[in-house]
């Protein structure tokens, strides 16, 4: 029993993963070859009746009993067809002609089949991906999503080919055998025992292909995530001289992911040179026993033979596919393995929608751990509707991560954190980040316009225009952008690569103050601007207080004078909250934090 589970779990999960995205429509395309073989088998049982109307109707050719197709040759005879040489090549032609138009069908179905799959995963995969928790993410390699998502995908269009083309050619060898079979049963178990034979050899094949597959899968996963990071941090290897040192390690992949596939390579060479001398070998064989101890008759044996080539071709084209599914089964495990932690790790998310953030955000004893690392420790905040709030502290204080809980990216480990009395848990997430801009140290910049990457390719109407010049002016870009060619439309290149860092800030910035939006969230968004443009935006985000609510991160602490509070934070807790003039007074630790900047 358990073997049974055993086998239907390994060969047939793929099935099962095939099936979730196709349904019954997988049957249809089997319907279809099964045609085509069927089709098939009828134009060659034709052969029979042939010879007997050549040979006279008698047995003159000494073509011996025709076995079990006499109930095919009785069946056309009784459809009032009468067997001619001119009716049986005829009725040929028609076989042939419609195993054409099936296997036309079965051809192009699949192919529909096949984009509907991949067009159904990708998408899936992107839906799944962003319902991928924060948390999660932060701790996934990102080079194997991408891989995944790219790559992978791709292999497993070839997987799918493959797996259904042996499916298929299972089946058609089924129908010939079942053929051989109907026509003389001594030779069709000959047919199953060649054929086994054959499958012997090719099994140990199959599994060291799996291997190098498999290893093929996860040294590409690697490759990307380095490459990706080769990219990223491009001028830091250059300015460094480090090039050489990185690209070292990605040659060593190369060489790794090279000799997977050689290895594949020469495997399949194997099965592709062992192929015909085995065919011939078995047909030998067969002819053989067939003469020498069956005693078989020329007719049978002809027809026999056909079938048996045929059964053959898809015994043998079966291996073919089953080889280059198994080279491409590891992109099939990394895919779904990438969904198995899309799906264990989907955000939960509530069913309250906010429209807007009406009141407060309260934090109540509030800790956040990474795994067994405590990052915030018993966090107590309450931020009101259009209050301005600044969070100072050492690195590593905390700042960042309590700035990412209020907004819905990391889940509290313990304690409550509520948005106008809902609980973060209960709210509809996505709700609440709409009325969120976040600009952080690393300006976010996509490979288009400038107009496209201030509004969110919004469209161009007057009303939009209107509120992108008040963005950009708001932003210090005016200016900037009035200087270029192009103006607006100026295209901004991968990462904003022909920006500075400060013009890439301010990007961001106007970014956000082009949304309508609630809650205004600056982590170190300033950070990378000279003094001059940070007066100007520091005047604009002067200007939004009151407005709206905004939390702050910053260590230029000149930029938070005129916040409404100050959190100093350290080692994950808060110390002390009071505004500027206040803290100054009473905390000795933010007295020398801003004597230490007026140096
Ligand atoms: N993925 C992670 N796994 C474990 N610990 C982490 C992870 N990310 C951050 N931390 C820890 O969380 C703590 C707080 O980090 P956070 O980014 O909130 O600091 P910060 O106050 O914003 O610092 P900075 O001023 O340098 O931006 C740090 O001590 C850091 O080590
Ligand atoms: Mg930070």
């Amino acid at each position: 029993m358990n073997q049974l589970k055993n086998f239907i779990k390994k060969y047939f999960s793929n099935f099962a993963f095939f099936y979730r995205y196709l349904g019954n429509r997988i049957f249809l395309a089997f319907l279809l070859s099964i045609m085509v073989s069927f089709l098939d088998g009828l134009g060659l049982s034709m052969f029979f009746p042939l010879l007997q109307v050549v040979g006279g109707g008698g047995d003159s050719l000494g073509i011996g009993d025709s076995g079990n197709l006499k109930y095919l040759i009785d069946g056309i005879q009784s459809l009032g067809i009468p067997l001619t040489l001119g009716s049986v090549l005829i009725l040929m032609i028609v076989f042939f002609a419609f195993k054409g138009i099936a296997f036309y069908l079965s051809y192009v179905y699949r192919i529909i089949l096949q984009q509907s799959f991949i067009r159904k995963l990708r998408i899936d995969l992107l839906n799944g991906l962003g319902r991928l928790s924060f948390k999660k993410f932060i701790l996934t390699d990102a080079g194997r999503i991408q891989h995944v998502i790219t790559g992978s995908i791709d292999g497993l269009a070839t997987a799918f080919s493959a797996y259904f083309t042996a499916f298929e050619q299972i089946l058609m060898l089924t129908v010939y055998i079942g053929f051989a079979f109907f026509l003389d049963p001594k030779f069709a178990l000959l047919v199953c025992v060649g054929g086994g034979l054959v499958n012997l050899l090719y099994r140990i094949i199959y599994k060291k292909t799996t291997v190098a597959s498999y290893k093929l899968t996860n040294f590409s996963n690697i490759f990307q995530g380095q490459v990706i990071q080769y990219v990223n941090h491009f001028k830091y290897l250059k300015a460094t001289g480090k090039e050489p040192d990185y690209a070292e390690r990605l040659k060593d992949t190369i060489y790794k992911i090279e000799d997977s596939r050689k290895r594949m390579g020469v495997l399949s060479s194997i099965s592709g040179a062992a192929r015909e001398p085995l065919m011939v070998g078995i047909i030998v064989l067969i002819i053989f026993i067939q003469i020498q101890f069956l005693k078989g008759n020329l007719a049978t044996m002809l027809i026999s033979l056909l079938f048996f080539y045929r059964g053959l071709g898809s015994l043998v084209a079966f291996q073919q596919s089953w080889n280059t599914f198994l080279q491409v089964s590891g992109a099939l495990s990394n895919v779904t393995g990438l969904q198995e932690i899309l799906r264990e790790n989907k955000e939960t998310n509530g069913k309250i929608r906010l429209e807007q953030f009406d009141k407060k955000i309260t934090i109540e004893k509030v800790n956040f751990d990474y795994d067994d690392v405590r990052v915030l420790k018993d966090i107590d905040l309450e931020i009101r509707k259009n209050e301005s709030i600044a969070f100072v502290g050492e690195s590593g204080s905390g700042k960042t991560t309590i700035i990412n809980l209020i907004a819905g990216l990391l889940p509290v480990s313990n304690g409550s954190l509520k948005v106008d009395d809902f609980s973060m848990a209960e709210l509809n997430r996505k709700s609440f980040q709409n009325r969120i801009g976040y600009v952080s140290q690393d300006a976010v910049i996509f490979n288009d316009t400038i107009f496209n990457n201030v509004t969110f390719w919004a469209k161009k109407t007057d009303e939009n225009l209107r509120k992108f010049e008040k963005a950009i002016s708001r932003s210090a870009l005016k200016e900037f952008i009035n200087e270029l060619a192009d103006k607006e439309e100026t295209q901004l290149g991968n990462n904003g690569i022909n920006l500075s860092g400060g013009q890439k800030q301010r990007i961001s910035i106007a970014r956000e103050l082009f949304k309508d939006i609630d809650l205004l969230i600056l982590d170190e968004a300033t950070s990378a601007l000279d003094s001059e443009t940070e007066k100007v935006i520091q005047q604009s985000i002067e200007e939004l207080q009151g407005k709206y609510t905004l939390l702050i991160v910053a260590h230029r602490l000149s930029t938070i004078r005129n916040v409404d509070r100050v959190v100093l934070m350290d080692k994950g807790s808060i110390v002390d909250i009071a505004g500027f003039e206040e803290l100054m007074q009473r905390n000795e630790r933010f007295r020398r934090m801003i004597e230490l900047q007026e140096l």
